[in-house]
């Protein structure tokens, strides 16, 4: 649908938070779901870009996104009244699970695709990651969602210093009265590190994975990731990120040996 901007402001550095006015997109966005972005009709731009739907309430849908190339800059410099085609909500999107406490695990804008999440399972933990406080994102709110925020930096400019993978062990620590489920989304190196993790340590959770996407809606085949399959000879299959994820239960992602 071609969805009016509301607004579109920088948040920080190449990061920025677009508001689009779309009723039906937003009627149907569940925590994890993105879109597929036209942001204009030039040719450059004939294939949309992916972005997680942070939030979508009272018709409006909100993204956050971080510039990194050619159509993520064109979407930075459009304004309020310009228009952009918005395919979705597009997905799997993650599981809210009532009986267990969430425990959100990102890095960088991966922190916008599990913000919905406050909502539907509040009173939960959540470990942001980034490389320097320059790209930590959403700590005020999720604190302001009452989520118990942790924080690690790989320069120790904000919180621990390392990965935030290694702030699990010192949480686990601490007896819960329901058990955790998992939320992960993030670089793959880190998705991966973290699905290795889990389940050394038997969590339970999703991830949900950034693959590169061409169509959105599983007929390219662009999108493929591997996921566990017993039956077959190298025990992994392809999945299509676009349509069986981009949200993974952890047990599925492939890891190797
Ligand atoms: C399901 C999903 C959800 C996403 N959610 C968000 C989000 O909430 N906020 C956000 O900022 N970005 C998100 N992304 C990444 C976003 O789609 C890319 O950053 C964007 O497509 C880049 O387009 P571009 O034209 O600016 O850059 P390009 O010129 O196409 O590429 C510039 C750089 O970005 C890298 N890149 C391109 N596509 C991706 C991708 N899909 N994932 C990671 N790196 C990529 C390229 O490898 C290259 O290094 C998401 C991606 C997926 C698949
Ligand atoms: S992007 Fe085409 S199948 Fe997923």
């Amino acid at each position: 649908m071609k969805a009016e901007i509301l607004e579109n402001v920088n948040l920080k550095g190449d990061y920025f938070q677009v508001r689009f006015a779309a009723p039906e997109v937003a009627a149907a966005a569940k925590p994890g779901h993105f879109v597929h972005v036209r942001i204009d009709e030039r040719r450059d731009f004939m294939l949309r870009r992916p972005v997680s739907i942070k939030d979508a309430e009272n018709g409006v849908v909100t993204l956050l996104y971080k510039v990194v190339g050619k159509g993520s800059a064109a979407l930075s410099r459009l304004e309020k009244g310009a228009c952009c085609d918005l395919m979705g909500p597009q997905g799997r999107p993650f599981t809210p699970q009532p009986d267990h406490r969430a425990l959100i695990i990102v890095g960088g804008y991966g922190a916008a695709a599990t913000w919905q999440l406050t909502r539907s399972m509040p009173g939960g933990v959540v470990l942001l990651g980034a490389r320097s406080t320059d790209d930590l994102l959403l700590v005020d709110e999720y604190k302001a969602a009452g989520y118990d925020v942790r924080v690690a930096t790989n320069d120790g400019s904000m919180g621990k210093k390392g990965f935030v993978t290694e702030l699990i062990p010192e949480l686990m620590e601490s007896p819960q009265d329901k058990p955790f489920f998992v939320y992960g989304c993030g670089p793959k190196p880190m998705l991966m590190a973290l699905a290795a993790l889990m389940r050394k340590e038997k969590m339970e959770g999703e991830l949900s994975l950034d693959e590169i996407m061409c169509c959105g809606v599983g007929s390219c085949f662009g999108c493929v990731v591997k996921v566990n399959d017993e039956s077959s000879p190298d025990k992994f299959r392809y999945a299509r990120s676009c349509k069986e994820g981009p949200v993974f239960p952890a047990e599925d992602i492939y890891i190797g040996e």
